[in-house]
Formats: structure tokens, sequence, C-alpha cells
């Protein structure tokens, strides 16, 4: 086995496996860039190899999606389709998304997930020193993708819990960044950010920048942002938007920026060739023309988050009241949020822990079935009667 010794690894040698082991000192492999080296990880909803009995920490559809999938996917296996290579544009999903966005098809770039647009944007635009804006606590790829290019990063700072957005073109103001991030609802608080928040940093920023509003949640905002359509007119705004989430197809990564014909033409520049496979193209292109089976599951959602805000505000949590899937809370006392999350996972079931968005006393927890938060919720009680039980 390898050893491993600050920089140096060392080796076995043939001779190891003896009576006496004798271990040879080989040279420090090249160094990664410093800007890799302090990169958080990312934290992924599901630790590899897990397999929970109910995941409530990746902000997935619970319901999975629109039957028509399941058909765009057997006809697609009776085609050829597969041994070949798929439409690199993938004009077809584009014209549909554009039908159903009400945008033109050439303001549309697809990716693998809008993860990795976020990573293409950056690459895109950010020069080492540039600065960078966004708020805390907000989706963490903003700042790996950033900072990976060597953005500087600026945040707007918050007390962990609600993202007031009003103070954000201040904040924008002063830095003078070359892009800002926000994402809308919030990923993890479920703040929506209002029209003139962005009108604002827009006329701040000029022709100097981009605003980048990720609209991963927008789908189940009581009020839906029309972000979109307004691109023509707002020429350094780009919206991201994703089928993991309403459109339940985050197994198969297909994601999408809308932006000015030249933002697409730029970021195309730096995708690799072919990112969205032919299952993806041909069942996102499905996914996205139930607009029915969309519109019920996302009733269902706004029903669970509404179960859940109120079920956790009577057992006494601070619960920030949301516009996406989830359900951003405090459970109250100190540490309790990292305890249950741990006796959750013990008992079969995962939320996220704030703590990997800078939030430690917070948890998030995804809206699932009504049967998965039925479960939830009892196996809460569990935990908190036998910690009860244990203080008395
Ligand atoms: C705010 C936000 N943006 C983007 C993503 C990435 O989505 P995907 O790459 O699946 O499209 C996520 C995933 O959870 C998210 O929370």
């Amino acid at each position: 086995m390898a050893l491993y010794h600050k920089h140096k690894c060392i080796m076995p040698t043939d001779q190891s496996v003896g009576f006496m082991s004798r271990r040879k000192e080989v040279p420090p492999l090249i160094e990664p860039r410093p800007e890799i080296l302090s990169l958080p990880p990312y934290h992924p909803g599901r630790p590899t190899g897990v397999t929970p009995a109910i995941n409530l920490a990746a902000n997935e559809n619970a319901w999975g999606p629109s039957p028509r999938v399941a058909t765009a996917w057997q006809s697609l296996m009776s085609s050829e389709a597969v041994a070949r290579y798929p439409d690199m544009e993938g004009l077809v999903l584009k014209e549909t998304l554009g039908r159903v966005w009400g945008v033109p098809a050439e303001t549309l770039l697809l990716g693998t997930g809008s993860g990795h647009l976020i990573k293409c944007l950056t690459e895109t635009y950010l020069r080492p020193g540039d600065g960078v804006v966004t708020v805390f606590p907000t989706f963490s790829l903003y700042r790996q993708n950033a900072e990976m290019m060597g953005g500087r990063l600026s945040w707007l700072p918050g007390d962990g819990h609600h993202v007031d957005f009003s103070k954000l073109p201040a904040v924008v103001e002063k830095a003078k960044p070359r892009m800002v991030f926000l994402c809308s609802p919030n990923n993890p608080t479920g703040d929506l950010a209002p029209p003139r928040v962005i009108e604002e940093i827009l006329s701040v920023l000029g022709t100097d920048g981009l605003l980048v509003v990720d609209e991963a949640y927008a789908d189940f905002a009581t009020t839906r942002p029309e972000l979109m359509g307004t691109i023509a007119e707002k020429r350094s705004l780009a919206v991201l938007r994703t089928l993991s989430k309403a459109y339940g197809l985050a197994g198969l990564r297909v994601g999408a920026l809308v932006a000015d014909p030249a933002v697409i033409e730029a970021v195309s520049r730096v995708r690799e060739p072919f990112p969205v496979s032919a299952p993806a193209l041909a069942m996102g292109a499905a996914a996205i023309s139930d607009e029915e089976y969309r519109s019920e599951v996302v009733a269902r959602v706004v029903q669970g988050r509404q179960r859940l805000e109120r079920e956790l505000s009577e057992r006494g949590w601070n619960v920030n009241r949301g516009e996406a899937n989830f359900v951003w809370t405090a459970p109250g006392s100190a540490g309790a949020a990292g305890r249950l999350k741990a006796e959750l996972a013990a008992r079969g079931i995962l939320v996220r822990h704030g703590e990997s968005f800078g939030a430690p006393d917070h948890l998030r927890v995804t809206v699932g079935t009504a049967t998965e938060i039925d479960t939830f919720l009892s196996v809460l009680d569990s935990i908190l009667r036998e910690w009860g039980e244990q203080r008395e």
C-alpha cells in the first residue's frame, strides 16, 4: 500500500512483502495550481455508495419525470441514435425549450446540467483578479468556479437565515465586479430576488459585467419570475435553468443558459463538444413538453413545502418561508442541526446540514412525497422524544 506523507508519496518497493520491508522515496508529482488547493469540496446530497431510505438532501423531484420520458427512452433504444454522436447543439430540445419558455432558440445554450454552464461562464469571462459578487449563504459552485479561474469573491453578508437582496446593488457598486451570481429562489434559503433589485444591479453593472441569475428552482416560486423573456432588452443578464428539479431529470444532466446571442456564442467556444447525450436530449424534450405534469409536480411541492413549514414551526423551529422545493430551518438549540442530521441519517433519512453553506445551525429539508414527509416527521419526533427522555 502507498503511504502519503505531506507532499511525498512513499511507495513500497518490490521487496516490501518480506521479513523487513524497505521503502523507497519517490519525488513529489507536479503541483496543482494554488487556486485549486484552496477550493472547498462539493457536497453532493447523497454520499457516494449510500442508498438512504429517504433522500431529502439533494432537492430532487420525488415524483420523477413525466411518463412521456419513458416512451421517449423506448423509441430511442429502438433506433440507432445511441450509436451516433448526438446533435451537438441539441436543436430539437432548444426549439422545444424555446417554445415552452417563450425565448428564441438562438438565446439558448445547453450543458451537462446547469452546474456545467456555471463553469463555462466563469471560464469565458473571468481573468485572474477579476471581482465576483454573490450572496451569503448560497450555492457553492459560484465560489468554486470563480476561484478556480482566479476570481476575487465579495459577498453580500447575511445572518445565514435569510438573504436581504435589497442590499446587493450597493455591494456590486462598491466591488465593481465582472460577474455577479445570484440564485433566485436562493439555495439554501429559498428567498426570491425582487425584479427591482435585478434592474438596479444591471444598471450598476452597465456593459462592464454580467449578472447571472440561477433559476434552478424558479418553477416552485409562487410568482413565476419572468426574467427569461427580458433578455433582449437586458443584454448583461444571463439566466440559468435546469431540468433536474421540476422536470425530474437530475440523473440525465441537462441544463440551459438563456442569454444574449453574443454571450451564447462566446460561451459555446469553451463548452466541450457534445455535452448533452442523445438520451438526455430526447428525454429532455419529452419532459419539457408535458406542462400538465410539471404543474402537477409544482402543486404537490408547494403543498408539501407549506406542510413542512407549518409542522416545523409548530415544533418551535425557526423557518425561513422560501419559494423553492426545500425548507430552510434552524432547529433551535446550539449544535442541534448537526446532531439531528447525523441521527436522521443513522435511521435512513438524509437531510442537508447547513454547515456546508457556512450556516451550521440550519438544516435544509427537501420537500418529498406526503409519505416521505410523514416518515421524516415521525422519525424526527422519536429522536426528539428520546433526547428529551435522556435529559430527564
Ligand atoms: C442553485 C443551483 N443551481 C444549479 C444546480 C445544478 O443543477 P444541475 O447541474 O443538476 O442542473 C443546483 C443543484 O442542486 C442548484 O441548487
